[in-house]
């Protein structure tokens, strides 16, 4: 049976890394990319057990580098594109960080928008056709009852407004999006006081992943598959 391939950005380290070594274990071939690849020890170590892991360098900032790995790629065809490098930045009322919030904007919305548009014709090729975003429980404008959080909230409601976008100006090209919370998860941004493992989060989306297609396009879930109000 022919191999299936996912794409995947910010997979150094966190959830993008355990989500390479999921889709390796399946025996899927993996585009893992991260902005340095030479520092990525973890993912090398995994790419020497997993020769499906291809690695290639990807600072999701940089509209030009994006554009070259597509280029590069060309001959691929992706099923599964999962958008899940992203920062958290914050800062309190009245402590406006305009350049923290303006490169929060850059990289958790607008570079999943130009990652799927550079690689649509990747996606078209591909059996799946499956656009992802991890997005986060804070950017439900329903969910907001503290407050607070405005740069990273914000960019993740853009992101989330964004998918719902997709989701219908994709369907006509049969490609079917999903717009996914990892809970609270114990990575660097997690922190350790959060409430479940990378492994338990990862194993979660992974269902949710295998369960989109275009009759349930444009959901907003978590890794248990419940749905959040946007
Ligand atoms: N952990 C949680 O509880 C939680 C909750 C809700 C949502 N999320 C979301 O889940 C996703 C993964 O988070 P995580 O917990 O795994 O965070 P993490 O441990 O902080 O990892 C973030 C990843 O994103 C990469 N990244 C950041 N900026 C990048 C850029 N400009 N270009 C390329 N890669 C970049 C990082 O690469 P470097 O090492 O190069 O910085 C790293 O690989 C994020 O979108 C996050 O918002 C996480």
């Amino acid at each position: 049976m022919e191999q299936s391939t996912v794409f995947i950005t910010g997979c150094n380290r966190g959830l993008g890394l355990k989500f390479v070594e999921a889709y390796a274990k399946q025996d899927w071939h993996v585009i893992a990319t991260c902005r340095n690849p030479q520092d990525a020890k973890e993912l090398n170590l995994l790419a020497q057990e997993y020769p499906s892991i291809a690695i290639y360098p990807l600072e999701v900032e940089n509209s030009e580098q994006i554009k070259h790995l597509a280029d590069h790629l060309n001959f691929e065809a992706i099923d599964i594109l999962i958008n899940n490098a992203g920062i958290y930045r914050s800062c309190t009322l009245g402590n406006l960080d305009k350049k923290a919030w303006l490169e929060s904007f850059a990289i958790n919305t607008i570079a999943p928008y130009e990652i799927v548009i550079s690689f649509l014709p990747h996606l078209h090729r591909g059996n799946q056709k499956k656009v992802v975003s991890i997005t986060s429980k804070m950017g439900s404008i329903d969910d907001n009852t503290s407050g607070g959080s405005y740069i990273y909230r914000t960019s993740k409601s853009a992101l989330n407004s964004m998918m719902r976008s997709l989701q219908y100006d994709l369907a006509n090209d049969g490609i079917a999006t999903l717009t996914l919370h990892p809970g609270w998860v114990k990575t660097d941004m997690g922190g350790l006081g959060a409430w479940i493992s990378a492994d338990e989060s990862v194993n979660g989306m992974l269902k949710q992943i295998a369960k989109l297609n275009l009759s349930n396009s444009g959901n907003y879930v978590d890794y248990a598959g419940k749905k959040i109000n946007w």
